[in-house]
């Protein structure tokens, strides 16, 4: 019998180690493989169970349920109370399109055979009989955006980049993934990290650079050690090297480990790292794409944006740009997180609504209680109220309802949120993550919690919140980065959507 368990850090952290260890000695002649997740956190760890070419699903599993288990799949009963039924047919179900995690959860992350018999590496060939600028082209017309956050076309940054004149070039692939409630990055380095190697080769191909770094954040020991496994399989098998895949022309990518500053994973900031240097903002321009890592043309893009790339070379641009809405095509990678019953990574073309999101998919909140608020797009994002839950996730419909998708991290909150706690948080986190470099920011988020605290400590009310105003215009005016210009959006978010949680402490209504 075959059986898959997620070595994913979520599931082993809830005991998926256990797990397998209970299969092998309850009964020695299973073959246990360790894959990564397939994003269905409340169902960690879950087990999946090779049968007649399906693979039949079990969770969340304890090691105390593996005997039972067992005795159930030798007798042929498939109604165990812990069954989910076949895997993929769940995740279809949920509308899921699975591009960029297709193997996440299905292959052993950095086996070479497993990840060739699935796909791994056709996107790779095909580019290496393509030249460079129809590689470029090819990414441009799959309509592929940055997912890192800001959403810029990845075709267009290439384009730049190929078109530049200086040598040498680099490809940086942004893996700090700082923002709170995101985890897709994680996700896919842990569970198929040759796709962001292969993803990462296809871009040095097309801008002709040699050398790749990924910057990766201390936070993740597990990735790493993946990421290392996988490049190690990578140089085995030719992958990368001197001649990738016997093409003759060269590609190498290493893993530099960043110390904890969520300033580092902007990019200019992160280049600046990358160099040895503290982790500063540059002033732009020039952009990366023209003075990037030691001033020289980079390419720096996030780990699902690269991820995505073999895929598009390998079933055609197509295959992408005829999903989603509008200028957001292809798929997000939504990480479902917070109050909610059903947590995890989500899969799906661009498009669907946030109520969606959160009451379809998600279940609700998991306290039982109705949500009341949702940020979307990590610690600067701002508040969505449930009135705003028909908003589809997608760039220019979410930023024209206030909102910003970021890199598709949704936290939720249900009716006992403090609102005006979490506009203060916002300011906090701000100030203690700031590189320091602009006023604006380094003090403007210091005095917006002194503010917040005079409103709900019913000290001039009215002027403070008047004050707290026109603090966040200064700061989304005058901060030179998106760190302090963009942290006054949940605040006033908050402030626009939850006023009575504004109220003097003694009356408030939370
Ligand atoms: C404060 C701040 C933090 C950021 N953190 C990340 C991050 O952790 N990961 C990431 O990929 N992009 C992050 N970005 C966005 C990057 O600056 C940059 O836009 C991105 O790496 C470009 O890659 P993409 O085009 O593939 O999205 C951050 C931006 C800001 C302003
Ligand atoms: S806005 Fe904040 S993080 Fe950005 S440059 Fe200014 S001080 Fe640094």
């Amino acid at each position: 019998m075959n059986v898959c368990v997620p070595c994913d850090s979520t599931a082993v952290s809830i005991g998926a180690d256990e797990v397998a260890d209970a299969l092998t000695r309850n009964d020695p002649a299973i073959t246990v493989k360790r894959t990564g997740s397939r994003g269905l956190y409340w169902l960690e760890p879950m087990v999946e169970v090779e049968r007649d070419g399906q693979r039949i699903g079990y969770g969340p599993v304890t090691a105390g349920d593996i005997p039972g288990l067992l005795d159930a799949l030798r007798s042929g009963d498939t109604g165990h109370p812990l069954c989910v039924g076949d895997v993929e047919a769940l995740l279809e179900s949920q509308g899921q399109r699975r591009l960029t995690l297709r193997r996440t959860g299905v292959v052993a992350p950095g086996e070479w055979a497993d990840y060739v018999a699935n796909g791994g590496t056709e996107g790779l060939r095909k580019a290496l009989d393509m030249e460079p600028q129809s590689i470029v082209d090819a990414v441009k017309e799959s309509g592929l955006r940055g997912r890192g956050g800001a959403g810029f076309p990845t075709g267009i940054k290439w384009q730049t980049v190929h078109d530049a004149e200086a040598t040498p070039k680099y490809i940086v692939c942004n893996a700090d993934e700082g923002d709170s409630g995101t985890f897709a990055d994680r996700m896919l380095m842990e569970g198929d990290p040759l796709a962001l190697l292969e993803g990462m080769t296809i871009a040095g191909l097309a801008v002709g650079a040699e050398q790749g770094y990924i910057y990766l954040r201390s936070e993740y020991p597990d990735a790493h050690r993946m990421l290392e496994r996988a490049l190690e399989s990578a140089r085995t098998n030719g992958m990368l090297g001197d001649s990738v895949l016997g093409s003759g022309r060269a590609f190498d990518i290493e893993v530099r480990i960043g110390a904890g500053a969520y300033i580092c994973g902007e990019e200019t900031s992160l280049l600046e790292s990358l160099e040895g240097k503290r982790g500063m903002i540059r002033f732009k321009p020039p952009l990366p794409a023209i003075q990037g890592f030691l001033s020289r043309p980079t390419v720096v893009n996030n780990v699902i944006t690269l991820g995505t790339v073999p895929t598009i070379l390998a079933e055609g641009a197509e295959v992408h740009s005829s999903l989603g809405m509008n200028k957001s095509r292809g798929t997000l990678t939504i990480q479902l997180c917070g109050n909610v019953a059903r947590p995890g990574l989500y899969e799906i073309p661009f498009g669907v609504t946030l109520g969606h999101v959160i009451n379809d998919l998600g279940g609700g909140c998991a306290s039982g209680r109705p949500p009341r608020a949702v940020q979307v797009g990590g610690p600067l994002g701002a508040y969505m109220p449930v009135e705003r839950f028909d908003t589809p996730m997608a760039y220019e419909e979410f930023g024209e309802a206030g909102g910003m998708i970021g890199h598709g991290g949704v936290v939720v909150f249900d009716d006992t949120v403090d609102m005006a706690a979490q506009a203060r948080f916002a300011l906090e986190f701000c100030s203690i993550e700031s590189c320091g470099k602009c006023t604006p920011c380094r003090i403007g988020s210091v005095r917006g919690q002194e503010v917040i605290d005079r409103i709900t400590d019913d000290d001039d009310r009215e002027a403070n919140i008047a004050l707290l105003r026109e603090l966040c215009e200064t700061m989304i005016e005058g901060s030179l980065c998106a760190h302090g210009g963009m942290a006054p959006y949940p605040v006033l978010s908050a402030l626009n959507h939850f006023p009575d949680d504004f109220e003097p402490r003694t009356t408030a209504a939370v």
